[in-house]
């Protein structure tokens, strides 16, 4: 199965990105965690990408497709995939079409999660993952067993440098003029599912695998 999730920052594409990569056993593609692990290993791409992230703006559009593209021929992914944050603008998911078609693959949906503004604030500036393994939290909705760790790894969680509140509403700004419209772009090719990103995890999960005829 492949798969696009849509929705603002903070919507939750990450955490049910990863539910779903477990239940339907394919990997999980978050050009946003792939951008900060160049980051963290301060690669010329890492370099290039993070004043732009800091500051809540996208990567230029030729930048991302040559790292998805790449990511996309590995033999990973013969079995289906999941695309977290990826595409987000209209060029990139005209790419993503060509990409798709020289594969002879096809895209089975675009899931967009849907979630008021108001909330999105609180989930990012509650947000802290795990350096280690990536694991997200929330302080107050999703916490870990013990304040400020990993219940996986132990290390001590961090705070993402575009969580700040400045940075916050330029990612919504961002996500308003150049991503919303591509609900557009998939509703017309009859590819978009709308799913409530409100409630528990597990229940978003569940809305989402109806949707994907793979409700058990
Ligand atoms: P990216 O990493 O993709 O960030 P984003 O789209 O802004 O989305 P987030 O990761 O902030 O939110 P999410 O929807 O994944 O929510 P999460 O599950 O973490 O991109 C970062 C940057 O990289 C961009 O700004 C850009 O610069 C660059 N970039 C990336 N892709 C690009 C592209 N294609 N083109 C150009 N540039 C690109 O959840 C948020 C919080 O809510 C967590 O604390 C979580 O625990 C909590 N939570 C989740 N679900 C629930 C729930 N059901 N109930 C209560 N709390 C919940
Ligand atoms: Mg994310």
């Amino acid at each position: 199965m492949i798969l696009i999730l849509l929705g603002p920052p903070g919507a939750g594409k990450g955490t049910q990105a990863k539910l779903l990569a477990s239940k339907l056993q394919i990997p999980h593609i978050s050009t946003g965690d792939m951008f900060r692990d160049h980051k963290a290993r301060g690669t010329e791409l890492g370099k290039t990408v993070d004043a732009i992230m800091s500051s809540g703006g996208l990567v230029p559009d030729d930048v991302t497709n040559a790292m998805v593209k790449d990511r996309l021929s590995r033999p990973d992914v013969a079995g289906g995939f999941i695309l977290d944050g990826y595409p987000r603008t209209t060029a990139q998911a005209g790419f993503l079409d060509q990409v798709l078609v020289s594969m002879g693959r096809k895209l089975d949906r675009a899931v967009s999660y849907e979630i008021a503004q108001e909330l999105l604030v609180d989930r990012m500036s509650g947000r802290r993952s795990c350096p280690t393994c990536g694991a997200v939290y929330h302080v107050t909705a999703n916490p870990p067993r013990t304040a400020g760790a990993c219940d996986r790894e132990g290390a001590a969680l961090v705070q993402r440098d575009d969580d700040k509140a400045e940075t916050v509403a330029r990612r919504l700004r961002e996500y308003d003029s150049k991503t919303e419209p591509l609900k557009r772009y998939y509703h017309e090719r009859g590819s978009l599912s709308e799913v409530a990103g409100t409630g528990a995890p597990d229940e978003v999960l569940a809305a989402a695998l109806r949707v994907l005829g793979r409700a058990s």
